[in-house]
């Protein structure tokens, strides 16, 4: 199906690939949500990934205290994501955030789950019910007629431009919002360099790529609390060392696998869980290699992840290409 125009990315839109391209895209995209919203109310669901942030960004901007910015945490997400996105945002841009933690009605839902499919249904299907409920207590008085969205121009190829957004569907009747997507012409590294120059800090800007069901598809089979936490936990320390490396690698991270081993622990058997560290390079994730880690480094992160987290007995690395393995586990 063919991109409608208002959907095209113009012929002769500037790649935007330094700091002064990006300033003038600020300055334009400023005026135009303006423009736009004038003295209306806007909702921006905030995941702290680069889309989301820089979209924020740029509302508060042109908009200020009219935007409102809804942070969900499912529980499923990596050490500090949320108090980082509530100091940027909250404490340094002064944004108006709304945080969720919805830790427990999720885990709570996912317990005892261990399809992955399944699990991956559960917590899109939450997350969008806990964003309707929040968008409805808000939109009840019908002061916001906006909602705005990080959509970026692949998503837009990838969907053939019909991205009909699932919240806008879950809400009642009579409530409509108009959308708001100031970054739907922008590929990913445009996207990270109008975040740079809009002073959004580098761990945003250049986050590594993050699945929407989180660290849920990283504690594979029906998840529970402790193994969750070891896994955050290993995944921090991971992430830590791994950054020493330049270049880092595309995307690295833990998963912790439903498996216990034999392990020693002060002279007796203890049972504990293997921390599996994943590393891969790729351009487009569709095939993937793994990159060669000094072994050094890779006996220090066993050493931390073994010492540090509670559980953790074993640490693997995981030398599998794409194909015949996915990035994820699960
Ligand atoms: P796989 O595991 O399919 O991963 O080789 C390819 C890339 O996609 C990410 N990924 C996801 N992203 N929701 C997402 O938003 C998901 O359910 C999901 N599963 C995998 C993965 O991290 C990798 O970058």
């Amino acid at each position: 199906m063919a991109i409608s125009k208002e959907n095209t990315r113009p012929i002769d839109m500037q790649r935007i690939n330094n700091a002064s391209i990006a300033q003038k895209f600020i300055d334009e995209q400023v005026s135009l949500l303006k423009r736009q919203i004038g003295s209306g109310k806007v909702i921006l669901a905030l995941s702290g990934g680069v889309d989301s942030s820089v979209t924020a960004a740029l509302l508060l901007k042109a908009v200020g205290s009219n935007l409102t910015c809804i942070h969900v945490n499912h529980g499923l997400l990596r050490k500090n994501e949320p108090e980082q996105v509530i100091k940027v945002f909250k404490e340094e841009l002064g944004a108006d955030l709304i945080y969720v933690d919805a830790t427990d009605r999720f885990l709570d839902k996912l317990k005892n789950v261990s399809e992955p499919e399944t699990k991956r249904k559960i917590i899109g299907k939450e997350f969008i019910d806990i964003f309707d409920e929040e968008a409805r207590k808000l939109a009840s008085d019908g002061s916001y007629k906006f909602l705005a969205q990080g959509t970026i121009y692949p998503d837009i190829l990838e969907s053939d431009g019909v991205k009909a957004h699932h919240n806008v569907g879950g809400l009642p009747e009579g409530v409509k919002f108009e959308l708001v997507e100031p970054v739907k012409f922008l590929y990913k590294d445009e996207v990270r360099v109008v975040g740079k120059a809009l002073g959004l800090p580098d761990n945003m800007v250049y986050r590594q790529p993050f699945p929407g069901p989180g660290l849920g598809v990283r504690c594979t089979g029906a998840i529970t609390r402790d193994r969750l936490n070891a896994l955050r936990e290993a995944d921090a320390i991971l992430r830590e060392e791994i950054a020493k490396l330049n270049p880092t690698p595309w995307q690295y991270f833990i998963t912790v696998p439903d498996i216990k081993s034999t392990g020693i622990k002060d002279g007796k058997r203890i049972m504990g869980w293997a921390a599996v560290i994943r590393c891969v390079d790729t351009v487009d994730a569709v095939t993937a290699t793994v990159p060669e880690i000094p072994f050094n480094l890779l006996k220090h992160i066993t050493e931390r992840i073994t010492k540090e987290v509670e559980g953790i007995n074993r640490v693997l690395y995981d030398l599998s290409p794409k194909p015949i393995a996915t990035i994820e586990w699960e």
